[in-house]
Protein backbone atom coordinates (compact mmCIF):
# COMPACT_ATOMS: atom_id res chain seq x y z
CA UNK A 1 0.00 0.00 0.00
CA UNK A 2 1.01 3.38 -0.25
CA UNK A 3 2.82 5.13 2.65
CA UNK A 4 0.69 7.60 4.60
CA UNK A 5 3.48 9.44 5.54
CA UNK A 6 5.18 10.12 1.97
CA UNK A 7 5.74 13.68 2.41
CA UNK A 8 8.12 12.65 5.70
CA UNK A 9 9.78 9.64 4.13
CA UNK A 10 10.32 10.47 0.37
CA UNK A 11 11.56 13.39 -2.01
CA UNK A 12 9.64 15.62 -3.90
CA UNK A 13 12.22 15.10 -7.02
CA UNK A 14 9.71 16.50 -10.00
CA UNK A 15 6.44 18.49 -10.83
CA UNK A 16 4.05 16.64 -13.31
CA UNK A 17 1.26 18.92 -15.08
CA UNK A 18 1.10 20.86 -11.79
CA UNK A 19 1.63 18.46 -9.30
CA UNK A 20 4.34 17.18 -7.13
CA UNK A 21 6.48 13.78 -8.56
CA UNK A 22 8.53 12.58 -5.41
CA UNK A 23 10.92 9.68 -5.83
CA UNK A 24 12.83 7.60 -6.18
CA UNK A 25 12.16 7.83 -9.85
CA UNK A 26 13.72 5.49 -12.71
CA UNK A 27 11.89 5.20 -15.43
CA UNK A 28 10.32 3.45 -16.90
CA UNK A 29 10.55 0.72 -14.08
CA UNK A 30 10.16 3.09 -10.80
CA UNK A 31 7.86 5.88 -11.21
CA UNK A 32 7.65 7.19 -7.49
CA UNK A 33 4.41 8.83 -6.13
CA UNK A 34 2.49 11.89 -8.30
CA UNK A 35 0.04 14.30 -6.25
CA UNK A 36 0.19 15.35 -2.84
CA UNK A 37 -3.55 16.18 -1.62
CA UNK A 38 -4.34 13.45 -3.65
CA UNK A 39 -1.10 10.95 -4.11
CA UNK A 40 -1.15 7.73 -6.66
CA UNK A 41 1.82 5.16 -5.59
CA UNK A 42 2.61 4.41 -9.43
CA UNK A 43 4.66 1.99 -8.52
CA UNK A 44 1.32 0.21 -6.92
CA UNK A 45 -1.16 1.45 -9.45
CA UNK A 46 -1.99 -1.71 -11.73
CA UNK A 47 -4.44 0.58 -13.91
CA UNK A 48 -7.49 -0.73 -12.11
CA UNK A 49 -9.22 2.23 -13.31
CA UNK A 50 -11.97 2.24 -10.43
CA UNK A 51 -10.90 5.86 -9.12
CA UNK A 52 -11.19 7.42 -12.47
CA UNK A 53 -15.10 5.94 -12.68
CA UNK A 54 -16.15 6.71 -9.31
CA UNK A 55 -14.59 10.06 -9.02
CA UNK A 56 -17.72 12.30 -8.53
CA UNK A 57 -15.07 15.15 -9.76
CA UNK A 58 -13.22 13.37 -12.34
CA UNK A 59 -9.84 14.26 -10.88
CA UNK A 60 -7.70 11.26 -12.39
CA UNK A 61 -6.72 10.97 -16.06
CA UNK A 62 -5.02 8.36 -17.64
CA UNK A 63 -0.90 8.60 -18.42
CA UNK A 64 0.40 6.57 -20.65
CA UNK A 65 3.42 4.46 -18.49
CA UNK A 66 5.38 1.86 -21.09
CA UNK A 67 7.63 -0.63 -19.46
CA UNK A 68 6.43 -0.26 -16.04
CA UNK A 69 6.52 -3.54 -14.72
CA UNK A 70 2.76 -3.29 -13.19
CA UNK A 71 0.82 -1.43 -15.89
CA UNK A 72 1.26 1.01 -18.82
CA UNK A 73 -1.04 3.29 -17.22
CA UNK A 74 -1.20 5.17 -14.28
CA UNK A 75 -4.08 7.09 -12.88
CA UNK A 76 -2.88 10.82 -12.45
CA UNK A 77 -4.08 12.92 -10.04
CA UNK A 78 -4.38 15.55 -12.78
CA UNK A 79 -6.92 17.95 -11.02
CA UNK A 80 -6.30 17.33 -7.56
CA UNK A 81 -7.33 21.05 -6.39
CA UNK A 82 -11.39 20.24 -7.43
CA UNK A 83 -10.94 17.05 -4.82
CA UNK A 84 -13.97 16.79 -2.27
CA UNK A 85 -12.73 14.33 0.32
CA UNK A 86 -15.34 11.99 -0.33
CA UNK A 87 -12.88 9.40 0.09
CA UNK A 88 -13.94 6.59 -2.49
CA UNK A 89 -11.30 6.55 -4.71
CA UNK A 90 -9.43 5.34 -1.21
CA UNK A 91 -12.04 2.89 -0.98
CA UNK A 92 -12.37 1.38 -4.08
CA UNK A 93 -8.63 0.95 -5.42
CA UNK A 94 -7.58 -2.37 -4.91
CA UNK A 95 -4.66 -2.45 -4.35
CA UNK A 96 -4.70 1.09 -2.23
CA UNK A 97 -2.62 2.77 -4.58
CA UNK A 98 -4.12 5.96 -3.71
CA UNK A 99 -3.81 8.26 -0.31
CA UNK A 100 -6.21 11.47 0.10
CA UNK A 101 -5.04 13.76 2.60
CA UNK A 102 -8.32 14.87 4.13
CA UNK A 103 -7.39 16.40 7.51
FE1 LIG B 1 -12.12 12.11 -6.19
FE2 LIG B 1 -13.21 11.67 -3.79
FE3 LIG B 1 -10.83 10.61 -4.40
FE4 LIG B 1 -11.03 13.24 -4.00
S1 LIG B 1 -11.37 11.63 -2.46
S2 LIG B 1 -9.92 12.23 -5.68
S3 LIG B 1 -13.08 13.65 -4.84
S4 LIG B 1 -12.80 10.11 -5.36
FE1 LIG C 1 -4.67 2.46 -10.20
FE2 LIG C 1 -6.06 1.87 -8.06
FE3 LIG C 1 -6.94 3.67 -9.74
S1 LIG C 1 -4.97 0.44 -9.33
S2 LIG C 1 -6.18 3.01 -11.70
S3 LIG C 1 -5.07 3.82 -8.52
S4 LIG C 1 -8.18 2.17 -8.66
ZN1 LIG D 1 1.35 13.10 -12.62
Amino acid sequence: AIDPQFTENREQVDTHKGHDVWGPVEEPEKLGIHGTHVAVDFDICLADGACLEDCPVDVFEWVETPGHPESEKKADPANETQCIDCMLCVDVCPVDAIDVDAS
